[in-house]
């Protein structure tokens, strides 16, 4: 099932989600969230950080990631290294509820350590660690976190991180696995852009090459789109 919320431009759907997010975060004790990277988060955290820094208790929230670029945080690839740019330096959130994934450490070890942090601080299900919330993006070709169509076993991978590779650059990184993402309480994909158009209809319709894209596998998730 998939829900879709559309909006007029990028920075609504961004205003609209950061609302949402508002919301979501007042209604309970603790908050384990997992972030996506790229480009269009940084429309959310502006959001976040510009209206919303005083309104969310970030003590109760704890900060994860959907997916890193193996490179050191102060890379300009890092998607932790965005975050602190535009949403972690603004907010009052304690250092200890900040999890980045350690883009700089050997990528095998670290998709191990991170996988055993989850197990270790989310409440699981099934031996499934459960965050309360994904959020996601989606590339043009349907990738989401980083899990590639090359790759897309991923999304069936038995631990909760793996390492994956970018198929043209080959830059490695570190993913939440399919499982992982599928056992979220919520999922939310934010997919403004008119270059995901084409992709996305296939994938609302059904149709076309739409089984060969890993964002079209994760279920039960909210789609915020622009017209
Ligand atoms: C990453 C992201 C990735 C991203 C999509 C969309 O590390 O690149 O996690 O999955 O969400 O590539 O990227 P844009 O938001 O830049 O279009």
């Amino acid at each position: 099932m998939r829900t879709q919320h559309t909006f007029p431009n990028p920075p609504a759907v961004a205003e609209a989600f950061a609302a949402y997010l508002v919301e979501a975060i007042a209604s309970v004790e603790v908050f384990h969230l997992a972030l996506s990277g790229g480009s269009t988060p940084k429309l959310l955290f502006d959001a976040l950080a510009q209206q919303y820094a005083q309104s969310i208790d970030w003590s109760k929230v704890h900060l994860y990631w959907g997916d890193e670029r193996c490179v050191p945080p102060t890379d300009g690839e890092s998607n932790y290294g965005m975050t602190d740019d535009r949403l972690l330096q603004f907010i009052d959130i304690p250092t200890e509820n900040v999890h980045r994934m350690r883009g700089e450490d050997p990528p095998m070890i670290e998709a191990q350590r991170y996988g055993q942090l989850l197990i270790d601080h989310l409440p699981l299900k099934g031996g499934l660690p459960i965050f309360d919330m994904i959020i996601l993006g989606m590339g043009a070709d349907g990738h989401t976190a980083s899990i590639f169509p090359h790759q897309i076993d991923l999304l069936h991978h038995p631990r909760p991180c793996a390492v994956a590779s970018h198929p043209e650059t080959g830059q490695q990184r570190i993913t939440l696995t399919g499982r992982i993402i599928n056992a979220a309480r919520s999922i939310h994909f934010l997919v403004p852009g008119a270059n995901k158009k084409a992709v996305l209809k296939e994938i609302f319709n059904g149709q076309g090459k739409d089984r060969t894209y890993p964002a079209a596998w994760i279920e039960n998730a909210e789609w915020w789109l622009d017209e």
